[in-house]
């Protein structure tokens, strides 16, 4: 098959589903019995060794305490000092770690602690170790959420995107054994299901920011339905079908056709359905804006940073994530995912501002520029949904630069018209830290998109952007329960840094969880 050979060929098919490089478990033990490449142990500033540093220092005769008084660490927050064959000790290295002031120790630290120390033990040649981060106190946090996070820091730090590089430059001896120790035996239960959870969360995290980082060239509508099929191979829960260009045409998702029609590469709606819960259960919808790139169309966009438009499908990336999620905890619900695929380019076939369209609701809509074109694919795509009767839709969408406007690259923006949604949302996003900050969607800014020829227009006047895109949105969304969010500024990092965040698989995986009644803590 074509598509089997195109991607072995490359190796992407080995990347997405190989076993996870480093492998999890958790005991309760103390560290000086621990026979390991590395132990790992806090210190807190200023130069406070943690309860079980101190133990270390015991048997080593004040040989920790001794290099600390010293000034060789401070205990700052981030700050790493890596020592060989500590006397006494069984494991061939101490990794002290500095965490800041006691008190202040929060959520964010601790992933920044998390994720320097991975760091480090990957560039200095442990290839396994036991950590004992996850018994320090993190306020209000137990040890189910340190452990699920600790293992999802792990993943993240370790990610890299090589597949197009011809010289790959990977570390010689990289971390491949982790172990989180955790205070007693009593927590042992909870901290093998934080282990569970957090690499099934992980894994969909990669395959979301695999999938993000991959360039249009490659990554177009089709690639997405690809993706999606490959995961139905996986599980025996998951199924999938496609929408292609000739099927929306009969169905008259003229809207979402407009957007693709500059462009050469077919739209295609990509559906994955996890049956896991009984059939009569209504499912829930996660919708994705799959724009694999968005030029802007006629309303072109300025070249700098034009490139950071592959990312515009970041909301059907990470609908393809969580999918894979939902599929490996095998949840006892019914989910469908929806990679709304399409690509916005300029060309004679393509659609300009003045067209009136004719969505798949019956309502029209003026297109007064072509760069607002992912609430175009999205309307349609939502009016689609209203056929799986379902108990509530998500659709995640990099749908305004008006979001980062708002609220930077820290928090998703969420929006919806039905309270109990918005809260189990903004609540799972506490709960997963991956954050998200609700915006109004009140009536009155629904003004701003009256068009004077047709029953909307796709660009908001005055202000509030991603407010109006909402808006939007809403008037496609009446017949179920629905909730937006922008991921403008959290899919992912331009700079130095550039790649995809994985965001918000974590949050919405934590939402599922929620749904399907999971424990997710002690
Ligand atoms: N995909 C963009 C939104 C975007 C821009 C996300 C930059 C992240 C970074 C979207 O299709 C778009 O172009 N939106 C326009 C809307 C405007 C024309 C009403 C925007 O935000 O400028
Ligand atoms: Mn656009
Ligand atoms: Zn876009």
């Amino acid at each position: 098959m074509a598509k089997g050979k195109f991607l072995s060929k490359l190796g992407f098919f080995a990347s997405y589903f190989e076993e996870f490089s480093v492998e999890f478990s958790v005991k309760s033990g103390s560290p000086e019995k621990q026979r390991s490449a590395c132990i790992v142990v806090g210190v807190f500033e200023p130069r406070r060794l943690t309860a079980v540093a101190e133990q270390l220092d015991e048997i080593s005769e004040g040989y920790i305490s001794n290099l600390i008084r010293r000034g060789d660490l401070e205990g700052k927050a981030g700050q790493m000092l890596l020592l060989h064959h500590v006397p006494n000790v069984l494991s061939e290295r101490v990794l002290l770690v500095g965490c800041g002031k006691e008190r202040e120790l929060n959520e964010r630290q601790y992933k920044d602690i998390l994720a320097k120390t991975i760091k480090t033990l990957n560039e200095t040649g442990s290839m396994e170790a036991v950590c004992f981060l996850p018994e320090l106190h993190v306020k209000g946090r137990d040890t189910y959420w340190k452990v699920r996070q600790a293992v999802e820091a792990t993943q993240h730090s370790l990610y890299t995107f090589l597949q197009l590089k011809t010289k790959k430059g990977e570390p010689r001896r990289p971390l491949r054994k982790m172990v989180f120790n955790v205070p007693t035996r009593k927590e042992l239960p909870a901290g093998e299901r934080a282990v569970e959870h957090g690499m099934a969360v992980a894994a969909g995290v990669k395959i979301t920011r695999d999938v993000a980082n991959m360039p249009p060239n490659i990554c177009n509508p089709k690639y997405l339905w690809e993706q999606a099929q490959l995961i139905s191979e996986q599980y025996d829960s998951v199924t999938t079908e496609v929408v292609d260009e000739a099927k929306m045409a009969e169905l008259e998702m003229n809207s979402y056709l407009a957007v693709g029609r500059g462009s050469h590469n077919e739209s295609m709606m990509s559906i994955i359905k996890h049956a896991g819960g009984s059939a009569d259960q209504a499912p829930i919808v996660l919708v994705g804006k799959g724009l694999t790139f968005d030029s802007g169309g006629i309303s072109i966009k300025p070249g700098a940073g034009m490139d950071e438009m592959k990312y515009d499908m970041g909301g059907a990336a990470s609908v393809l994530g969580v999918m894979n999620t939902v599929a490996a905890l095998n949840l006892p619900i019914n989910v469908i995912g929806v990679l709304a695929g399409c690509e916005n380019m300029p060309d004679a076939n393509a659609y300009r501002p003045g067209d009136i369209l004719t969505t798949m609701s019956g309502q029209t809509v003026e297109v007064m520029n072509t760069d607002a074109e992912g609430r175009l694919v999205l309307c349609d795509a939502l009016t689609y949904v209203e056929r799986y009767e379902p108990d509530c839709v998500v659709d995640i969408a990099t749908l305004t630069g008006a979001c980062i406007v708002a609220l930077g690259h820290h928090a998703t923006g969420l929006m919806s018209t039905h309270n109990p949604l918005a809260h189990e949302l903004l609540n799972a996003s506490e709960q997963s830290s991956d954050r998200a900050w609700r915006l109004p969607l009140w009536d009155e800014y629904q003004s701003q998109i009256d068009s004077p020829f047709a029953d909307i227009s796709n660009l908001g006047v005055k202000g509030a952007g991603t407010i109006t895109a909402a808006c939007f949105l809403s008037r496609f969304t009446k017949k179920y329960n629905w909730a937006h969010m922008d991921i403008a500024g959290t899919a992912w990092n331009s700079g130095a840094n550039k790649g995809s965040t994985g965001r918000p698989v974590s949050m919405l995986a934590q939402f599922l969880m929620n749904r399907a009644g999971v424990v997710t803590e002690d």
